[in-house]
């Protein structure tokens, strides 16, 4: 088998992650997928340092190697709080109102990418898969190729892709799609983000796309599919059966004394439709005034990219939102909405999935959204909960059991509030019988395989080629 050298932004080191949990997806799934390959896992360790030397800390943790580099204060700015988090994100999220356009930030992308380029580049034998990670290194691939790199080289994207309309408003768009056009595979999250991306290089390159969506690029054979990610199933109801799990079930439960509770767990961040959600939720609260002392949302929301002036406007927001909420519904002995703005280790948050009767997971779009699936895991197969699930996470696409709702329409996810609160106990388990053998069925070790065999695939053939 390949060695995998992944790449990403982010490296979250496994005990780092078992702490605190709260990096996102992305981390969550690379650290179980790099548990069962050998290989390296290179990327920004978090940290500044004044002048950038290319450094690599190498590290082993709990079956991970990883390789780190330390990016100057600049580098942050321009590329990580600038062009990645400032203007591909709220695009590719389809909040064009939000996406600032900067030169230096554009800047800063090529630089830090180069330097990513530069400092992994060392690290790559011939026989290496290279597997590229989400949007803060989309021509990271071309520049390796710029370097001789040969090897297989993957790249996925866990955000959507946008509508070709939206993707054209970016100064030079053309050329960091093109460079992306330097993998040998292409992967995505949905068949949706996938056909937006299919239909750019349509019209916008006038490229031919293969019924097998395989593109053929300057002599070069390119697959782009989508390969929906997964929780690590297995760990993950392992986790929610331990003891710990049991324990946070426990207290969490006594402390609402009786009354039912819906759970929502997101990174702090506009595009996880917080505002809607509250305000859909105190709509429920007003429009079912029997119900307002019975039920409880616990809405957990660590801080996320706080540099970021629409991260700080949209924790404001919910801030205010929270207060007038509780003001205008809570009495001496109950608030309604709980708001926790800290990350939790998994086995906890598990038993606080569990603990609660519905999962309310709304997002305004979302690449995937793994809460979803880990929400359907922690449930008790004999009495699960039900799963509330916005029709614009991708994840929608896999879980058409549960109970789908258009986020912006604070009518209709009050309403399914109460649809949830009230589901039959033998609809409930039929629904969750669906969703756990979904979520079991695409796990992140599925994800992991498929991706690597495309890109192994295309190995085996360039290999035969060339022996021939
Ligand atoms: P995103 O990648 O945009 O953050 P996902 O839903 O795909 O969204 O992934 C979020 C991951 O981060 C999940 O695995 C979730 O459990 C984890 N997470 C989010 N908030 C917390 C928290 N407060 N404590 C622990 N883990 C968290
Ligand atoms: C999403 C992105 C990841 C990112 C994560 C957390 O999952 O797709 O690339 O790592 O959010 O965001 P952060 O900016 O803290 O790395």
């Amino acid at each position: 088998m390949s060695r995998l050298i992944v790449i990403s932004n982010r490296v979250s080191v496994p005990k780092a992650a078992g702490a605190a949990g709260a990096q996102g997806g992305l981390a969550v799934a690379l650290n179980s997928a790099l548990r069962e390959n050998r290989g390296i896992w290179f990327g920004w360790s978090g940290q500044e340092t004044e002048e950038f030397t290319g450094h690599l800390d190498m590290q082993r943790n709990d079956g991970v190697t990883t390789a780190t580099i330390d990016l100057e204060p600049q580098d942050i700015e321009e590329y990580y709080n600038g062009y990645a988090n400032r203007t591909l994100w709220p695009l590719f999220h389809y909040r064009i109102d939000l996406t600032e356009y900067d030169r230096n930030f554009g800047e800063g992308y090529e630089r830090v990418n180069r330097r990513f380029a530069d400092s992994v580049r060392p690290l790559i034998d011939q026989d290496d898969l290279v597997w590229v990670h989400d949007y803060h290194l989309l021509p990271l691939g071309s520049m390796l190729r710029t370097q001789g790199v040969k090897n297989r080289m993957g790249l996925f994207l866990h955000t959507p892709w946008p509508p070709t309309r939206l993707l054209v408003s970016l100064p030079f768009h053309e050329r960091l799609v093109e460079s992306m056009l330097a993998y040998d595979v292409i992967g995505f999250q949905t068949e949706e983000w996938l056909g937006s991306f299919l239909h750019y290089l349509e019209k916008e390159m006038g490229l031919d796309i293969g019924t097998d969506g395989c593109i053929e690029y300057q002599g070069r054979r390119i697959v782009a599919r989508a390969f929906p990610i997964g929780i690590d199933y297995a760990e993950f109801r392992e986790g929610a059966q331990s003891a710990e799990a049991d324990e946070a079930h426990d207290k969490l439960k006594a402390s609402v004394r009786g009354r039912k509770m819906l759970i929502g767990v997101d990174r702090l961040d506009y595009s996880k439709g917080l505002g809607e959600r509250f305000e859909s939720f105190s709509r429920f609260l007003a429009d079912n005034p029997d119900q307002a002392s019975q039920v409880v949302l616990l809405q957990i929301a660590p801080p996320s990219r706080g540099d970021v002036a629409s991260y700080q406007q949209i924790r404001e927001d919910l801030e205010r939102k929270t207060g007038h909420i509780n003001g205008a519904h809570a009495d001496v002995a109950f608030v309604p909405i709980r708001y926790v703005n800290r990350g939790y280790p998994r086995r906890q948050l598990a038993g606080f999935y569990r603990a609660a009767e519905v999962g309310l997971v709304t997002p305004l779009r979302d690449g995937m959204n793994l809460v979803a699936k880990e929400y359907v895991a922690a449930q008790k197969e004999d009495d699960p909960g039900v799963l509330i699930l916005s029709q614009f996470a991708g994840a929608a696409l896999q879980m058409d059991d549960a109970l789908l709702v258009n986020p912006h329409s604070i009518e209709h996810v009050s309403e399914t509030i109460k649809r949830a609160l009230t589901m039959p106990l033998a609809e409930r388990r039929s629904r969750h019988e669906k969703l756990l053998q979904s979520v079991r069925d695409n796990d992140v070790i599925h994800w992991r395989q498929e991706f690597v065999k495309v890109l192994f695939a295309g190995a085996l053939a360039q290999g035969s080629a060339q022996d021939a």
